[in-house]
């Protein structure tokens, strides 16, 4: 008896154990920055979507809290766990030959001590088999990024609109307008100074944005901060279209996977429903 193809898919971690590809490092992204090549980002929280932007090319892959959101349906990114989010960093970076896969440290797990900061990014390392982590904060952050970094965690900063701090911020606004810039100024600085190897910059006027990464030595990655950045980051479900209603101005929607998703899962309801699927070509 021959035997069938695996019925759920038998994944493309077992694909990208077989064809070894240059895995993106952070020397590597620095050289970009130093060529003047844009570096990809995208968020990617399971095995399909993030062989899919692997195969794409896309330079790094973030397990972004963000799945708070987008995979737990949640309001904000406040309520993720660690617990939560290293299932889907390991099912990423399970799936990938080249992209650089960012673990995202949740709120909670790093502000208290950098030692809380260094034993959670390990586990992440460890756990996940994330190759760096992201945390959010500035100049209040460098204690954390020197603990990680100095232990062997290369870390990804994230300044200006920082999410998990929404409460204190006072909202979703944009960071560093006017006299305010000089404090994001001052974060950039302290993150680079302090080990990170780069550094996300969230809702930043364009110009700002442009200054910090003319005068940084690492990749600056930007969403909502302009086309002065060394790179750009999007989360994938805002991009290409699975989530519907009001986007944030910086998003752009390259696709419409709801609508796609939507026919299709209509398509078959009324197959079954009119009795057309299963044919006779799926019944054994
Ligand atoms: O969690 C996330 O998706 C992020 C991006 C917005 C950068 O932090």
């Amino acid at each position: 008896m021959p035997e069938e193809t695996a019925p759920y898919g038998s994944g493309p971690a077992a694909a990208a154990q077989q064809a070894p590809a240059r895995r993106v490092r952070t020397h590597h992204l620095r050289e970009m920055k130093e060529r003047g090549e844009r570096i990809t980002m995208l968020t990617a929280y399971d095995m399909y979507t993030a062989a899919t932007f692997d195969e794409a090319g896309i330079d790094l892959l973030l397990v972004g809290d963000s799945a708070s959101n987008n995979v737990y349906g949640n309001e904000t990114s406040l309520p993720v766990t660690v617990e939560e989010l290293l299932p889907l960093t390991r099912a990423v970076s399970r799936s990938v030959k080249r992209a650089m896969v960012v673990g995202d440290l949740p709120f909670g797990s790093y502000q208290a001590s950098p030692e809380q900061g260094y034993l959670t990014a390990v586990r992440f390392m460890k756990e996940a088999g994330a190759h760096c982590v992201k945390l959010e904060g500035g100049a209040e952050m460098a204690p954390v990024i020197e603990k990680c970094t100095r232990g062997g965690i290369p870390v990804m900063a994230h300044i200006g609109f920082t999410p998990q701090s929404e409460h204190t911020l006072g909202g979703y606004r944009v960071q560093g307008r006017g006299d305010a810039s000089d404090r994001v100024v001052e974060d950039a600085r302290a993150v680079q100074e302090a080990g990170a190897f780069a550094v996300v910059m969230e809702m930043v006027p364009g110009d700002v944005a442009e200054r910090i990464s003319k005068e940084l030595t690492i990749p600056t990655i930007g969403i909502g901060a302009g086309a002065g950045c060394d790179g750009q980051v999007l989360v994938w479900q805002d991009a290409f279209g699975l989530r519907t209603g009001k986007m944030a101005r910086f998003v752009k929607q390259y696709a419409d996977v709801h609508a796609v998703l939507l026919d299709a899962a209509r398509a078959y309801a009324d197959d079954v429903r009119g009795g057309t699927f299963p044919g006779p070509e799926h019944t054994f």
